[in-house]
């Protein structure tokens, strides 16, 4: 007896499911060096209410299903939706003088200290309205779409005053109930000291922690600080962290983007979900991290966009027993990208992962990295059905050929969301 199913994506190619080994946790990340990723050809893949019910060699899925639709990859190649775990999403204005400064030999924190970087965006942030920064960010999330990424994580952070971090957390909201994409919101009210603080750093703190973290609790999942040696030090950090866990906030953490000061050592003592950037992060930070749940989200387009020779040490990360996950950090002023692709390259050629691992990286690692990896991040049945049409003939392909989007096809809870063909 066959079983009655929504939808047979039959004729894929290569289906890749980066289903972790036997015996991984739900919900856990994959470690460890990984070369090979299982595949299977002409294969096809089952879907029943949003979630995947069988997959395998196609005359075999065939033999058990019923569908009330099929439909081909032509070929092609499919694997689970990228999750795109750190992004600055929702902010407008534009910061391409910066790029010249740099290009002329200024530095990111030289850039901030003068006043630009997250503040600049900060004077445009101020005084929008939920729908100017709705309306703003969508073109960004279709772009992120047609890269593949079928979830991504967003973070306020540009308000730097309590409304309008909650603008900021509000436009998540309605982008997320608005976009294929499913969004999973960040309080970064910690990302800057604003300019009306400057002075009195301490009462900034104490504003963070007494009326912007409580305040904005229910409008977002997770709470993280720019913990860097302009910025937040370490003992500040803690403390806005500490708070937030009392909150019932996930923590996250920016660490060791420019230069190393232990911010990665400190995520793993608080228990953070993850620790991101990690540019800097020496044997200390590596050890930690590898003996904790923290995830280490990796952002090489950070690094190549700032022109920085250190990139995240990430071979020795993974060759340690660090849980490794990939992310954009698409913002305005260090890292202004939704591709996902782009970074996988990147993150092959500067921070030493094979195909394999950064693969791995930017689907199941990555929905670890936001609390999400026993619903999404590999194709398994159960599972929701989350996945991409390549047009590439193997998965080792992907990072080989960068710069541009190679997706054919992309579905959220088994609906067709983004046509290559039909939005050309
Ligand atoms: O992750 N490092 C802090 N925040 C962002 C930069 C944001 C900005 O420059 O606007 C980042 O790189
Ligand atoms: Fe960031």
């Amino acid at each position: 007896m066959s079983v009655q199913v929504d939808l047979l994506l039959k004729e894929i190619g290569q289906l890749v499911t980066l289903a972790p080994p036997a015996g991984t946790p739900q919900g856990a990340p994959w470690r460890g060096p990984l070369s090979e990723l299982a595949t299977i050809s002409d294969a096809a893949l089952a879907v029943h209410e949003g979630r995947i019910v069988d997959l395998g060699p196609a005359a075999e899925v065939a033999a058990r299903v019923q569908a009330t639709r099929e439909v081909s990859a032509g070929g092609g190649l499919v694997l689970p939706g990228f999750v795109d775990p750190h992004t600055h999403l929702p902010w407008l204005g534009s910061r391409e003088a910066e790029f010249e400064l740099r290009l002329a030999g200024k530095s990111y924190a030289e850039i901030a200290k003068a006043g630009g970087g997250i503040r600049s965006t900060t004077r445009s942030v101020r005084g929008a309205s939920v729908d100017q920064l709705t309306e703003a960010a969508l073109p960004r999330l279709d772009r992120m779409l047609s890269c593949g990424t079928t979830t991504a994580e967003a973070k306020s952070g540009y308000g730097l005053a309590l409304a309008a971090e909650r603008t900021q957390l509000e436009a998540i909201r309605a982008l997320d109930s608005r976009h294929a994409i499913d969004l999973v919101a960040t309080n970064l009210a910690a990302h800057e000291i604003p300019d009306e603080h400057r002075a009195d750093r301490g009462r900034w703190l104490d504003l963070l922690c007494e009326e912007l973290l409580p305040d904005l609790a229910g409008l977002a999942e997770f709470c993280d600080v720019f913990c860097e040696d302009h910025v937040f030090t370490v003992p500040e950090s803690r403390r806005i962290l500490s708070r937030a866990k009392e909150l019932g906030y996930g923590l996250k953490i920016h660490a060791d983007e420019i230069v190393p000061t232990g911010g990665a050592e400190l995520a793993v003592e608080l228990g953070a979900v993850s620790a991101d950037h990690l540019a800097c992060t020496g044997q200390a930070g590596i050890a930690a991290l590898a003996a904790s749940e923290t995830v280490a989200v990796l952002l090489p387009g950070t690094s190549f966009y700032l022109r920085k020779s250190d990139h995240a040490p990430g071979r020795a990360m993974i060759d340690a027993g660090v849980a490794v996950a990939l992310a954009t950090d698409l913002n305005p002023g260090s890292s202004l990208t939704e591709s996902l692709p782009m970074i996988l390259t990147l993150a092959c050629l500067q921070c030493g992962l094979t195909p394999a691992e950064a693969l791995r990286a930017a689907t199941l690692n990555a929905a670890c990295a936001i609390g999400r990896g026993a619903e999404i991040g590999s194709l398994e049945v159960g599972k929701q059905a989350d996945f991409v049409v390549w047009d590439a003939p193997n998965w080792r392909y992907l990072p080989t050929h960068f710069g541009v989007s190679l997706v054919r096809a992309v579905y959220k809870r088994g609906a067709l969301v983004f046509n290559a063909e039909a939005a050309a």
